[in-house]
């Protein structure tokens, strides 16, 4: 009996249990595996290409071409400044330095990096103010690209320095980063995580990310 109900357990384990690794790296992580972290098993890249409204990432060329040469989907990101100028500024900004995206299979869209500010937790802006900030990142990136970006946070960012809004839980994926055994709590009405950074030490450089659905899933995610 205990062998049945555990057969009828797993075949009916949810298709989001699947699951494929990866990581995320700038330029502050210095060099990177890139064929041993494809060797052990790993998939995706989450590249940093920009923060603000005029910093770009010296590491970022070399990260993409290594993570394109050795076979990855990859996906450039933007570390958003609040305090440095318009969410649209700062899409295209992105969009014109790395960020772009095209749906060939192997290019994921765009990520938002929002987090807690390096001078102060929300840049100074109140939850109103931050959510017409992202409101305009995401809007002018759609409407360079034709998708949304991913929006990468963390749930007490989220419910801190946005209200825990639900406004974009339809339209952009979330990467949560919670540095654990679970993913937590999920802010911001989405009704799941569609990547998870769980660490911050990956073996061959950068920070641990799963993606939540098996290998199909994760190539639409980079398709047209
Ligand atoms: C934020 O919203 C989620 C639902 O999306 C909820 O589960 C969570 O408890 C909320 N967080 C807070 C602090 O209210």
């Amino acid at each position: 009996m205990k062998f049945l109900a555990l057969a009828a357990f797993v075949s009916n384990l949810p298709l989001s249990l699947a699951a494929v690794s990866g990581f995320d790296v700038s330029h502050y992580q210095g060099t990177v595996n890139f064929a041993g972290a494809y060797s052990s098993g790993a998939r995706f890249v989450l590249i940093k290409a920009t923060e603000g409204t005029s910093y770009t990432d010296p590491k970022f060329s070399d990260n993409y071409v290594g993570a394109t040469n050795a076979g990855f989907i990859r996906g450039a990101y933007h570390f958003a400044r609040p305090d440095e100028g318009t969410g649209s500024a700062q899409a295209q900004f992105f969009h014109s330095h790395g960020g772009g995206w095209s749906g060939d299979g192997i290019t994921l869209p765009g990520m938002l990096d929002i987090e807690y500010g390096p001078t102060s937790t929300c840049y100074g802006l109140s939850q109103s103010a931050m959510v017409t900030w992202i409101t305009s990142f995401v809007n002018e990136y759609h409407s360079l690209t034709g998708r949304y970006p991913l929006i990468y946070t963390t749930n007490d960012w989220w419910t801190t320095c946005t209200g825990n809004t639900s406004k974009y839980s339809t339209t952009c994926p979330l990467v949560l980063a919670h540095y654990s055994s679970s993913v937590g709590t999920i802010p911001g009405g989405w009704p799941f995580q569609t990547f998870w950074q769980f660490n911050d030490n990956y073996a061959y450089g950068g920070d641990s990310d799963t993606f939540n659905g098996n290998s199909a899933n994760l190539k639409k995610l980079a398709t047209g």
